[in-house]
């Protein structure tokens, strides 16, 4: 197990060049009220049953690679990433309607145009409207632990999961999770095992790190973290199965309940 303690002190130094420590300085939009909701309405992917893979990507008005953020929360993650790389698209995937609007007003606040944030399932998400093959990352950050055994069906990071995170992913793409949970982490790294297309590889931490909501609050409070990145597996194997594993990805989708 890799503690992000750990991978934290063996980053290299980094100058920010904003504060992260605050994650609304320094504002490049001062807007509010109405005028903040308008604009932060256009960040939003519409929960529309028509959308398909293509309008997504295409709702961003460019192409440029693809990092996802699955259960992005408030969007503190999203924004900072957004903002710190500039030349990347990101997406947020959320269920709850008022953390879609925290994520999108603070798209508005950062100033960022290279964010979406869409509303709805994650594995249905990843199952049916992820091009295969597109994303660069995809990150998990302190996903819902289900602790309780009667509600282990609920946990998102499952076999299923990773089967259909690696088919989105693009070649040397990754999949980052962290959480808080050892137990729920051991039985992702067990998962993810599982998948052939997936690779485990040592923890890097993000330079400059940037932290999430959660990851904040447990740091604050001296918490263990657990962390774990895998990489889509070598071409060759990918080669070999791709042409399957697209239909396959894209019959998933079809399968799925409305
Ligand atoms: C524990 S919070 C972590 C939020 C954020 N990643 C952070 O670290 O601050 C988990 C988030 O995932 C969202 N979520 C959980 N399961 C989901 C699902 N199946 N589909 C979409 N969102 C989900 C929850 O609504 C919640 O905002």
């Amino acid at each position: 197990m890799v503690s992000v303690e750990e991978a934290h002190a063996s980053s290299p130094q980094f100058e920010p060049h904003f504060n992260f420590s605050n994650p609304f300085f320094p504002f490049r939009s001062c807007v509010g009220g109405e005028e903040l909701e308008r604009q932060a309405a256009q960040f939003v992917v519409a929960p529309d049953a028509f959308i398909t893979s293509e309008r997504l990507i295409e709702s961003f008005g460019r192409a440029a690679p693809l990092e996802i953020d699955l259960g992005c929360g408030d969007g503190r993650f999203l924004s900072q990433m957004a903002r710190c790389y500039p030349d990347k698209n990101f997406l947020g995937v959320e269920r709850q309607t008022e953390r879609v609007r925290k994520t999108a007003r603070k798209a508005v606040l950062f100033g960022c145009q290279n964010v979406r944030v869409v509303q709805t399932e994650i594995l249905s998400f990843i199952r049916s409207l992820l091009p295969y093959g597109s994303v660069l990352r995809i990150h998990v950050l302190f996903p819902d632990p289900w602790p309780k055994r009667r509600h282990s069906k609920k946990r998102l990071l499952c076999p299923a999961f990773f089967e259909a995170a690696a088919a989105a992913l693009a070649p040397g793409g990754e999949v980052r999770v962290k959480t808080d949970c050892a137990r729920y982490f051991q039985e992702a790294v067990c998962a993810a095992g599982q998948c052939v297309l997936l690779e485990q590889v040592e923890w890097v931490e993000l330079n400059p790190p940037i932290h999430t909501t959660f990851e904040t609050r447990f740091l604050s409070e001296g918490l263990p973290l657990f962390a774990a990145r895998w990489k889509r597996a070598d071409e060759r194997i990918f080669k070999r199965n791709g042409a399957d594993l697209a239909e396959n990805h894209l019959n998933m989708g079809r399968k799925l309940p409305e």
